[in-house]
């Protein structure tokens, strides 16, 4: 008893003194003594051993606890391990095939941080069960690996912009008026009177064009969507851009270079987190490497006519179904120009038949403007156009949507004190990672998800 004492004080003294490393880290280094920390993944005894597969934040390790082998206190403690409980290792690493990430840690020590209770999510569990359990739900590899990708994705976004000379504005999220229309607004009391969240960062980015010229964001923004979807949010994160002097042509360009840098970045990066998301890379590869073929709206109701046999009339906006179906003859994302003026916001151009401009497929009048939709029914993940300059027109059209101009009156300064033409989108952050990582639900591409029905915990 004394030397088993002795020996754990000795074990003790040494774990102190070991640097932990990571999970992965010590995979790398492949043999030799490594001590980590994490928790409790899964655990299996019998009256001989203990398999306990620990996770960190980098990776997953099976380790492996010989009573014969062990100091009576740590096989005693290796016992009561239950899921999720926290603890500090030492011990031999090895490469073992059999093993769920192909290594084996051969423990000489063991302290234990925590029993955990015993963890309420086991197996199986229906989809609302684990949204109320988020705060322990995101620690599963599945999340993990969705945000890992997200960070690459939000990374990439700043490299793409900053690389190109835009600056980051962040916006205002407190605003006094609308951008994307009222009935989606979330209204907010603000000392003795009202305003509302972010609905877009596009006002303010329009004001700052002109000290910046070209400008982005990562922002969150706040959407009352009253439908219970697989693609919306009330709450998400839009990364937007805008910039002088470009006009739409640009303007979509852009958003395919972005879109692309972006799936680029996850394929180089992300290959592990991938692969436990069972993603197949080779249907991503497209949009890493193909260009994307821009059509206009008029051209998307040919296709959906002629090929899916779906007549829709003109003037309408495109519904998810449409959408759906009309990406399954693409294996990129598409850029789709010059929807019907009528049913889109106040401040997109409308295409005016000008000298040098291209005539229009459309029956009727069309705004300068376009959406990108992702492949494999993911929808819309860009929103953008170039920007309407005429002051009288953005008044009418504000009219139209039962705004009071006078509202607007510091956006429409912007038409009166060296007004030029710009043009800029958002990306949906959320929507984007939905597709990336081929996930069924938008919610599982934010931590702590808020939607109509849900804003806990
Ligand atoms: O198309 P939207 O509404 O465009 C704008 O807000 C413009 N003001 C952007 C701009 O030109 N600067 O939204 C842009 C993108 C959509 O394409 C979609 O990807 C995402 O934001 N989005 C949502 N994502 C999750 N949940 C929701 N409720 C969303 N609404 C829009
Ligand atoms: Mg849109």
């Amino acid at each position: 008893m004394i030397t088993f004492k002795l020996k754990l004080l000795f074990l003790n003294s040494e774990m102190k003194k070991n640097k932990f490393i990571s999970i992965s880290e010590a995979m790398n280094q492949g043999s030799g003594e490594v001590s980590i920390r994490g928790w409790v993944y899964r655990e299996r005894k019998s009256n001989k051993f203990a398999f306990i597969v620990v996770r960190d934040s980098s990776d997953i390790i099976q380790c492996v606890f010989s009573k014969a082998d062990l100091p009576e206190k740590v096989w005693e403690d290796a016992k009561m391990l239950s899921i999720e409980s926290s603890l500090k290792l030492t011990g031999d690493i090895k490469k073992e095939p059999r093993a769920p990430s192909g290594y084996e840690l051969l423990v000489k020590d063991l302290e234990v941080v925590q029993f955990a209770e015993p963890f309420p999510i086991t197996k199986d569990f229906s989809p609302e069960f684990l949204l109320d359990k988020r705060h322990l739900w995101i620690r599963s590899r599945k999340l993990t690996s969705v945000f890992k990708i997200k960070h690459t994705v939000i990374g990439a976004i700043h490299k793409f912009f900053r690389d190109k000379g835009y600056y980051e504005f962040p916006p205002p999220i407190f605003q006094p008026m609308m951008c994307e229309g009222g009935s989606t607004l979330f209204q907010v009391k603000y000392f003795n009177d009202i305003t509302y969240l972010s609905q877009s960062w596009q006002l303010y980015a329009e004001a700052m064009i002109f000290a910046l010229e070209k400008v982005y964001d990562v922002s969150p923004t706040f959407r009352a969507e009253k439908s219970k979807t697989s693609r919306h949010l009330s709450e998400f994160w839009m990364a937007e851009m805008e910039a002088a002097w470009m006009d739409l042509d640009e303007v979509v360009q852009a958003g395919k270079d972005e879109v692309k840098f972006i799936v680029q970045e996850v394929i180089k990066n992300n290959k592990n987190e991938l692969e436990i998301l069972k993603r197949d890379i080779s249907q991503l590869r497209p949009a890493a490497e193909k260009e994307y073929p821009t059509i206009t709206y008029t051209k998307a109701l040919k296709i959906l006519e002629e090929k899916e046999n779906m007549k829709v009339h003109w003037g309408k906006d495109l519904r998810t179904i449409e959408e759906e179906r009309l990406m399954e003859h693409f294996d990129t994302p598409v850029a789709i120009i010059e929807y019907p003026k009528e049913v889109m916001a106040f401040y997109k151009m409308e295409k005016k038949l000008r000298p040098g401009i291209k005539k229009t497929d459309a029956p009727g009048p069309v705004a300068l403007c376009f959406d990108m939709l992702a492949p494999s029914g993911y929808g819309e993940i860009i929103g953008g156009s170039q920007r309407d300059t005429d002051i009288n027109e953005l008044i009418k059209y504000l009219k139209k949507e039962n705004e009071d101009p006078k509202k607007y009156d510091w956006y429409l300064d912007l038409r009166r004190y060296g007004s030029v033409p710009h043009s800029g989108y958002g990306l949906g952050v959320e929507r984007i990672v939905a597709w990336i990582c081929g996930l069924d639900n938008i919610k599982d591409a934010i931590a702590f998800p808020r939607t109509m029905l849900r804003k806990s915990p």
